[in-house]
């Protein structure tokens, strides 16, 4: 799949990103965030809105750039990762974006960012052109794995999971 022109209208699943927030009830409004994969922003935007201040979204797609943004957007592949300094973000997260990055370097350099927290909502075990299957603890063993749950029925499933049977999404919240 080619994101830089697949770009897809994520804003409308709003529910998500509530339900996403729940889960990080934790994570402090002084955080700073990473959000890779973070398209049109919705989870930065919800995040925004309950006084997070410190956030950052990464994205691939050109159309990311001509959003009004209240929050800084770097417009780069992940391969961009390796420039930021350890330390740079308190929490990563990534939703649905990473069992597409075929490279299993940069999704096990998350680890060297140093986060205090990763975030990452996936679908596991599925191997195919466009899927990975990761087990994201053994990639960051620097982080132990303290959330791990299946997504609500449905909320995050896109047309080729249902079609394809595939496995829930999981949701885990890693800290280091
Ligand atoms: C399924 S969408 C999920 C978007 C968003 N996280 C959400 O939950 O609504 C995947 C997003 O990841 C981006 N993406 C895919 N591969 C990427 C990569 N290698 N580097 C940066 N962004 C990528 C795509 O452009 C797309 O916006």
């Amino acid at each position: 799949m080619d994101w830089r022109s697949d770009y897809g209208n994520y804003l409308i699943h709003q529910e998500r990103s509530d339900w996403l927030v729940n889960q990080l009830a934790r994570i402090p409004h002084w955080a700073s965030v990473l959000d890779i994969g973070c398209n049109a922003g919705r989870d930065l935007r919800t995040l925004a809105r309950l006084g997070y201040s410190n956030l950052t979204g990464l994205d691939v797609n050109d159309a990311v750039l001509s959003l009004p943004w209240p929050l800084q957007i770097i417009r780069a592949d992940v391969s961009i990762l390796p420039r930021f300094r350890a330390g740079a973000f308190d929490l990563v997260i990534s939703v649905g974006v990473l069992e597409h990055v075929l490279d299993e370097s940069l999704v096990r350099y998350i680890d060297v960012l140093s986060a205090k927290w990763i975030a990452v909502v996936s679908i596991d075990n599925v191997v195919g052109e466009n899927y990975r299957p990761y087990v994201y603890r053994d990639l960051w063993p620097d982080h132990d794995l303290i959330i791990e749950t299946p997504c609500p029925d449905g909320m995050f499933e896109n047309k080729q999971a249902q079609m394809l049977s595939m496995p829930p999404y999981m949701f885990r919240l890693f800290e280091k």
